[in-house]
């Protein structure tokens, strides 16, 4: 019986591929109007519905209808720019319930991004956005309509937090007028959520948001950040060398996009025998990344990139560009008003937990409102996230449902994030416990799970 069901699942989706997908380099949905710099941030630009249908690995996802919407917004430096962002509506959908979720593109190539990698036809280059997918089932099912954007830009610019972050919050305003194409009501409330590079979009949008969107302190209930990244020195320090030292190219190729200054001077840095092996950063998305340049050290051992090492990061240009791009150098002006979820492995080996810990002590010595970290002991950053998600998702459904936030702060250290979040309901639970380990294993070669335990 499965088998067959199987079978129609996959007849379906052949007869779903409609039109072969055009890449985004090559489609002129992703350019701007003329004139769009006249738009203010936020303002719709084009809308269509999406190309083919999405899709979750190989099969169709039940939604009812799902568009890309490409609107206004700004990079890093208030250079006017467009981001595209995909739309979902579920069958029983609320049209005053909106999930943001920030999924990890974590590459420099404007080929990766998630719009197009949702959608049945994308190339398997860009596999991680199906897998981060599954995430949004929960969600769906309950009826929450689901924003997602490219935050990263038209420039690819992975790891920019103010690009990201801007992104974000014009993509609510996005979809907060959008009511005529989706039902979204204008007044419609909305939670932020992002794990590891969706983190760093979803952190600095409600780091963002007093400044650049305070009008939506009515709408935003809040955020939740997993594996939240606050250091990005942090995370090549502990990443080089290992199984995700590919995360070092592809973080830097894409602070290169953003900034002209950066790629010259890395460029200048860099050994020259390693340059064409390098480049490679610029073409690959995250799992293709991440195999490519396995093992490989950037900034230690003898044969390494940037003869410098780790110092190349701390001064100079590459530091200064740095250090803006990193939450931890945030001032009290960025405090978040909003309501923040920290979930955090304790083994987690790509963002190390000092990052958030350090920042969990910033933000409420600076008596940030409501702010929960919830630390796992058991599980490092890949079982996190799954482990993770069913606490995270408990806590953005309890602000829909009414719940009031913690006042002030609260730091707690459970075993498992998934079994002893207080809340979770077993549906929740038997849907992440259900995920399938395998084909995260065989992308990451079976070292991802090393330590973590669910
Ligand atoms: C994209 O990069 C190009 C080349 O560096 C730059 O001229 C342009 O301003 C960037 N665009 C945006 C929107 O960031
Ligand atoms: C960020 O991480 C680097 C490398 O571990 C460390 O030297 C630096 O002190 C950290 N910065 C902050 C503000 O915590
Ligand atoms: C150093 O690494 C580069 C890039 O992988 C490679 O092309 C080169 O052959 C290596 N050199 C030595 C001496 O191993």
């Amino acid at each position: 019986m499965r088998k067959i069901a199987i079978f129609y699942a996959f007849l379906a989706n052949l007869y779903a591929l409609q039109i072969p997908l055009v890449p985004p380099e090559q489609d002129s949905f992703y350019l701007p109007p003329p004139n769009f710099e006249l738009a203010p941030l936020g303002s719709i630009l084009r809308v269509r519905p999406t190309p083919n249908k999405l899709v979750n690995i190989c099969f169709t996802f039940e939604i009812k209808r799902s568009w890309q919407i490409l609107y206004r917004s700004q990079n890093s430096v208030g250079k006017p720019t467009a981001i595209v962002m995909t739309i979902m509506e579920p069958y029983n959908s609320h049209p005053s319930r909106v999930l943001s979720y920030q999924t990890f593109q974590d590459s420099a190539n404007i080929n990766c991004s998630p719009s197009y990698g949702f959608q049945y036809g994308a190339p398997l280059s860009t596999i991680t956005s199906q897998l981060d997918m599954r995430f949004l089932v929960p969600a769906l099912k309950q009826g929450y309509y689901i924003i997602s954007s490219d935050y990263e830009g038209f420039n690819s610019s992975f790891v920019a937090g103010r690009q990201s972050g801007n992104a974000v919050l014009d993509g609510v305003r996005a979809a907060l007028q959008s009511q005529r194409t989706t039902g979204i009501e204008s007044t419609a409330k909305v939670a932020l959520w992002g794990y590891s590079g969706g983190s760093i979009a979803s952190g600095w949008a409600a780091c963002l948001q007093p400044t650049y969107a305070p009008e939506l302190k009515q709408n935003l209930l809040g955020c939740a950040l997993g594996g939240f990244v606050t250091n990005i020195t942090a995370t090549a320090e502990i990443t080089d060398g290992g199984f995700f030292a590919g995360l070092i190219p592809l973080a830097l190729h894409g602070l290169s996009n953003e900034y002209q200054e950066f790629k010259r001077v890395l460029n200048e840095n860099m050994d020259p025998q390693h340059v064409d092996f390098f480049s490679q950063g610029s073409e690959r998305c995250f799992a293709g990344g991440l195999h490519f340049f396995k093992s490989r050290s950037f900034f230690s051992g003898v044969n390494r990139t940037f003869p410098r090492g780790f110092d190349l990061l701390h001064d100079g240009t590459i530091g200064k560009i740095i250090q803006d791009n990193c939450v931890c150098h945030l001032d009290r002006t960025f405090l978040p008003q909003i309501p923040i979820f920290l979930y955090h492995g304790l083994f987690d080996e790509v963002v190390p937990i000092l990052g958030p810990r350090h920042i969990f002590q910033q933000w409420c010595s600076w008596g940030i409102e409501s702010l929960e970290f919830a630390e796992d002991l058991l599980t490092a950053h890949v079982g996190q996230q799954i482990v993770g998600a069913a606490a995270a998702w408990t806590w953005i459904e309890n602000l829909f449902n009414g719940a009031k936030p913690i006042k002030g702060c609260e730091y707690t250290q459970r075993l498992n994030n998934l079994y002893f979040y207080p809340g979770v309901e077993q549906e929740t639970k038997e849907y992440f416990l259900g995920f399938e380990f395998s084909i995260l294993d065989y992308i990451f070669g079976g070292k991802a799970f090393d330590i973590s335990v669910v």
